[in-house]
């Protein structure tokens, strides 16, 4: 068994469920979605099944085409006219992983220069552990599908082969049930 941390896509569309759950709980009603590309792309869409709102897409990276670590995170893509959608709208910012942070509070940043009412941060996994960046204040709500220990996360999306992905799965969770442990 590798040290890494594998969800499946029912696991995903479950995680994302609670998540719009703990959303319509809370009082956010968001306008639009962000979704952060390309990890938060799968999540974004299912999210829209729970809460029917448009979906803005953005890329952002850490890596050149060359696949060259760049010193900060840049925009590969950018939302058209962002002033006019995002003006006085409430955001609803999601991506797969809060990691270092470093990227989500950059997106964060650029986001809050086209003035919306407000951002809220949605992320399937928040790894627990020391991040390279903070939020912005302006960030009050966030709401993380799972935390997690800092684990390589195995997303289906990233699957070769699709079935060994998910006995891998299986596999870790029945693990983790031997140990007693129902999540990392
Ligand atoms: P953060 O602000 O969301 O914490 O992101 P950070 O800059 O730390 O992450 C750099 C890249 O590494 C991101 O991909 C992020 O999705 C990816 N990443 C971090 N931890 C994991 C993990 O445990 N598993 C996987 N599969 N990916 C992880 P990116 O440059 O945005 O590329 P993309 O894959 O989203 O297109
Ligand atoms: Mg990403």
């Amino acid at each position: 068994m590798d040290n890494k941390y594998y969800v499946g896509y029912a696991t995903i569309h479950k995680l994302v469920k609670s998540l719009a759950d703990r959303l319509t709980a809370s009082d956010y009603d968001p306008d639009v979605i962000v979704a952060i590309g390309s990890g938060g792309f799968i999540p974004a869409r299912i999210v829209k099944t729970y809460i029917n709102r448009p979906i803005y897409a953005v890329g952002i990276s850490y890596y050149g085409i060359d696949q060259t670590h760049n010193s900060h995170p840049q925009k590969i893509q950018w939302i058209d006219e962002t002033q006019q959608q995002l003006r006085g709208k409430k955001v609803l910012l999601i991506d797969e992983v809060d990691d270092t942070r470093a990227t989500l509070s950059y997106c964060i940043r650029e986001l809050l220069k086209n003035e919306p009412e407000e951002i809220a941060v949605l992320v399937l996994h928040n790894k627990r552990k020391s991040k390279d960046a903070d939020f912005p204040s302006e960030i009050t709500r966030y709401f993380a599908g799972e935390e997690i220990d800092d684990l390589w996360i195995k997303y289906p999306w990233d699957a070769i082969d699709i079935d060994e992905h998910e006995i891998c799965e299986q596999n870790m969770l029945a693990r983790l049930g031997r140990q007693g442990k129902e999540k990392v």
